[in-house]
């Protein structure tokens, strides 16, 4: 025997019985976004590596170590895409965008792949529900996603959720705060973690993210972009606030909120789970308005969010769905074509019908509809003729192959 091969690490299967919960979740997500004007949009699995590297950022670790590029065979480097806001930026300009009524409003359940260490909740393919609005600056827009977003979770029942927000304005104020926090860092930096000192001009604010413990402590001095922003951005922020305060969404404003792209501007956000170990992430995002222009497209504002879909199903309550209904199990010895045929006439007609496909005894058939939960039988002789039996009321009738459909429609309709 060759030796057994397995999906690569940090991969997984999507088994039949693992399908019907994610099926479930594609419709809810379907329904809050569709129902809020969202309409769905799928971009390539891979796009130009510049894409990325433009729009996530050069600095990014997505960017420095996680991106699964190659080549085309032409010289030209394309990625496996690690997330889907890039893409849908550039989709917008490429595809004139601008030019619809604004903000555009697209969704999508799609798979990603980042070449991180795999463990429990993180993989190296992994899906996201995501949802992008473009063209509008509005801070209803940033409010109405994040309410979409805990809407979303909420109806899938996710668990120990917690909200946590903050803006991080625009570029400009950015840069002189990242001045200001790379001053603070190296003020310190034989206090800090290896790892952070070599990014303090890379980026610094990846040190709000770190567990090392001297690097933590050297934090909880270190100057906040939330008390530098510019009077407009402030204006901004809060209105998010008052919006998402009047619609009763409770959240934490949280200084030190670090998301993993450099496209962010304003508002942004993460879900977290108790549920979930340590990576609790469930679902982030947050303001772009300068991906857009990044990208070559026009000045365009916008705002999204992306959820995974393997940690909403690992945080939420678990409803298996029953299979659909078998309603007719063929059954034969010899006649293989006339139950072929018979099947194929019950699927015509709507049925839900299984055919017997692994050589089993009578005995055995019969054993399987009952695993199945069929309920007809038609036990078809080698001359034409079949017994339909009722497995739910145990009556037996004796009929020709070519009337048992009709004869479980009619018994239907007078049930
Ligand atoms: P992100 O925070 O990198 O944001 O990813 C969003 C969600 O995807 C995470 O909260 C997590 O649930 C899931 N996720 C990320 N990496 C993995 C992984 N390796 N394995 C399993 N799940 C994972 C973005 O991707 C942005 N594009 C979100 C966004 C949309 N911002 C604006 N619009």
């Amino acid at each position: 025997m060759s030796e057994k091969l397995q999906a690569p690490r940090g991969t997984y299967d999507v088994l039949p019985q693992d399908a019907d919960a994610r099926a479930a979740l594609e419709a809810t997500a379907r329904r809050v976004l569709e129902g809020a004007g969202y309409r769905r949009i799928e971009t390539p699995t891979f796009e130009a590596t510049e894409v990325f590297a433009r729009g996530v950022g050069a600095s990014t670790d997505i960017v420095q170590k996680e991106m699964y590029s190659f080549d085309d065979g032409g010289g030209r480097s394309l990625t496996l895409r690690p997330e889907g806001t890039a893409p849908i930026c550039r989709a917008y300009a490429e595809h004139g965008m601008h030019k619809l009524p604004q903000p555009v409003k697209l969704w999508y359940l799609s798979s990603f792949f980042r070449a991180e260490k795999p463990q429990a909740g993180r993989y190296r393919q992994f899906w996201q529900v995501g949802a992008e609005a473009l063209g509008s600056d509005d801070p209803a827009v940033d409010a109405e996603i994040v309410l979409l977003l805990a809407t979303l979770l909420e109806e899938l029942e996710v668990a120990g959720l917690r909200l946590r927000l903050s803006s991080l304005g625009t570029p400009a104020a950015r840069a002189a705060y990242r001045e200001n926090l790379a001053a603070h860092l190296r003020a310190h930096e034989d206090e800090l973690s290896a790892d952070v000192r070599a990014r303090i001009d890379l980026n610094p604010l990846r040190a709000f993210d770190s567990d090392h413990p001297g690097t933590r402590a050297v934090m909880q001095t270190a100057p906040l972009l939330l008390d530098h922003l510019d009077a407009a951005d402030a204006e901004h922020f809060a209105t998010v606030r008052e919006l998402l305060d009047g619609a009763g969404l409770p959240y934490e404003v949280d200084p030190t909120l670090v998301r993993g792209m450099d496209y962010y501007t304003r508002t942004v956000f993460e879900f977290t789970s108790d549920a979930l170990g340590a990576q609790s992430g469930v679902a982030g995002g947050g303001r772009y308005d300068g991906l857009v222009e990044m990208l070559g497209g026009p000045p365009t504002p916008g705002c999204g969010f992306a959820a995974g879909v393997e940690r909403m199903l690992l945080a939420a309550a678990d409803t298996p769905a029953a299979p659909p209904p078998v309603d007719l199990f063929v059954s034969y010895d010899g006649a293989r074509a006339a139950a072929f045929k018979l099947t194929a006439e019950a699927r015509a007609a709507r049925l839900n019908a299984h055919m017997e496909l692994a050589g089993r005894s009578r005995k055995g058939q019969l054993k399987q509809a009952d695993r199945l939960g069929a309920r007809y039988v038609a036990m078809l002789d080698d001359d034409g003729g079949a017994v339909l039996k009722d497995m739910q009321g145990g009556a037996q009738h004796d009929v020709t192959a070519g009337e048992v459909v009709a004869r479980i429609l009619r018994d239907r309709t007078l049930r």
